[in-house]
C-alpha cells in the first residue's frame, strides 16, 4: 500500500488473477480513478465519465474504431507515412520519434476526425504542444484562482479556446452530417492516441536496430502481404517498452475484495502494467527482446496489458494496431535501417507516455 500525493491511498499491484478480478469487475465497483484526464478535455469527455455516461460516450466513439473501418484508414496511413519519410536524411543518425509523432497526430486527425485544409494546419500546430504541457501538468493540483495568461494553466486554456474556434469552423462546416456533434470528443482521441502511438513506434525503431535478425526476417516478410511476425514484434514491443505504465481505478464499493485483501472505499487500485510485463513467471526471460514468444502463442488479456483492460480499455487499440502495423511496414519496404551494438536508449518521462530517450535514433538508406 502507497500513499500517492494527489491520488491518496493506493494498492499497487502485478498480478495477473488479481488484474483478472479488477479489469472483470462492475464500474459501480471499481471507477474511473480520480484524478484523471477529464480535467484537461472536459468533464463531459470520455476520461471523466462514469457508469452509464461512460458506457454511452464508449458505444458513440466506437464506431470509427471497428475492425471493418480500419482498413479504410491504411491508405491514409500509408499516405502521411510515406509523406513524412520523404525528408529522411540518409547515413546520419537521426530520432524518429519527432517523424511518429507528426505521423500519428495527422493520421487521427484525417481518419478518425475527417479533418482537411486549414483546419487540419491549426490542429496540428496547435495540439502537440498542449499535449506536452497539459500531460506534464496533469498530476498537479489545479490552483484555486483564476491563472494568469503565462502560467502554464493560462496557456492551456488559450490553446483550448482557440481549439474550440478550429471545432467551431469544422461544425458549421459539416453541419450536413447530423451525427457530427457527437464526434466532438474527439479531442480526447488525439490527445490519448497520438503520443502514445508515435513513443511505441519510436521504441519499434530503437529495438529493431538492435536485434539484426529480427530485423532481417521483417524485412523479408514486409515484401510479402503477411505481418504475423510485425504483429509478434509489435506485441513484444508494447511488452518490452510499455509506454503507459499504469492504470487507475478508484474503488466506490463499501470495500472491495481483491483476492486475500479487502480494499476500503475511496482507495485508489493501481494496475502497474510495465512490472507486470517484467514479470518472468510469464514471460520467460523477460528482458530479451523476442518476438517469438508470441508467435504461437496469443497474450493473456489479463497480463499482456498495454491497452489496460475491462470497461475502460483503450478505445484506440484496433487503431494503433493497425496503425503501427501499416508505420513499419511502409518504413521497412522503403528503407535499410542499420544496426547498431550501442546499448539500449533509456526510458524518458515525457509526460503520461514513456519514450526513448534519445527519440528512437536511427540510421537508414532509401532501398
Ligand atoms: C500504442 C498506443 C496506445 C496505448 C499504449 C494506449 C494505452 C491506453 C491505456 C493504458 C488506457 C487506460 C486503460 C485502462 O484504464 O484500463 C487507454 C485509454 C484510452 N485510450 Fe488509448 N492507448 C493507445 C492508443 C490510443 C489511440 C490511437 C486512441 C484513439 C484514437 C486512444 C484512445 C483512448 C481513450 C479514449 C481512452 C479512455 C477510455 C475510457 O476511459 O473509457 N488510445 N489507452
Amino acid at each position: 500500500m502507497l500513499y500517492i500525493p494527489v491520488f491518496g491511498h493506493a494498492v499497487v499491484v502485478a498480478d495477473p488473477q488479481l488484474v483478472r478480478q479488477i479489469f472483470t469487475s462492475s464500474p459501480e465497483d471499481l471507477g474511473n480513478i480520480s484524478p484523471n484526464l477529464g480535467r484537461f478535455f472536459g468533464s463531459g469527455s470520455v476520461f471523466a465519465l462514469e457508469g452509464d455516461d461512460h458506457r454511452r460516450r464508449r458505444r458513440l466513439l466506437a464506431p470509427p474504431f471497428h475492425g471493418k473501418s480500419m482498413k479504410r484508414y491504411e491508405t491514409i496511413i500509408e499516405e502521411e507515412t510515406l509523406r513524412e519519410v520523404a525528408s529522411w536524411p540518409e547515413g546520419q543518425p537521426f530520432a524518429t520519434l519527432p517523424s511518429m509523432m507528426r505521423i500519428t497526430l495527422n493520421a487521427i486527425l484525417r481518419a478518425v476526425f475527417g479533418a482537411e485544409g486549414t483546419e487540419l494546419d491549426e490542429l496540428r500546430r496547435l495540439i502537440p504542444p498542449w499535449v506536452t504541457l497539459g500531460s506534464r501538468v496533469a498530476p498537479l493540483p489545479v490552483p484555486a484562482r483564476t491563472y494568469g495568461r503565462y502560467t502554464p494553466w493560462g496557456r492551456l486554456a488559450e490553446w483550448r479556446r482557440r481549439y474550440d474556434v478550429v471545432i467551431d469552423k469544422l461544425i458549421e462546416d459539416e453541419l450536413a452530417d447530423p451525427n457530427f456533434k457527437d464526434r466532438i470528443d474527439v479531442l480526447a482521441l488525439l490527445a490519448a492516441g497520438h503520443e502514445t502511438t508515435a513513443s511505441t513506434l519510436g521504441w519499434a525503431f530503437e529495438r529493431l536496430s538492435r536485434h539484426p535478425d529480427v530485423l532481417t526476417a521483417l524485412v523479408e516478410e514486409a515484401e510479402t502481404e503477411g505481418n504475423e511476425l510485425r504483429q509478434a514484434a509489435i506485441l513484444e514491443v508494447q511488452r518490452a517498452r510499455t509506454v503507459i505504465d499504469f492504470a487507475g481505478r478508484h474503488v466506490y464499493a463499501p470495500v472491495f475484495q481483491l483476492g486475500e485483501w479487502v480494499i476500503p472505499r475511496g482507495y485508489s487500485i493501481v494496475v502497474s502494467i510495465a512490472q507486470m510485463h517484467a514479470n518472468g513467471d510469464i514471460f520467460p526471460d523477460p528482458d530479451r527482446f523476442d518476438p517469438q514468444r508470441f508467435i504461437y502463442a496469443k497474450p493473456s488479456n489479463f497480463a499482456w496489458i498495454p491497452f489496460g483492460g475491462g470497461t475502460r480499455r483503450c478505445v484506440g487499440a484496433a487503431f494503433a494496431n493497425m496503425e503501427m502495423d501499416v508505420v513499419l511496414r511502409t518504413v521497412l519496404r522503403h528503407f535499410t535501417i542499420e544496426t547498431t551494438t550501442a546499448p539500449g536508449e533509456k526510458w524518458h518521462a515525457r509526460g503520461v507516455a514513456f519514450t526513448p530517450k534519445d527519440g528512437g535514433r536511427v540510421v537508414v538508406h532509401r532501398r
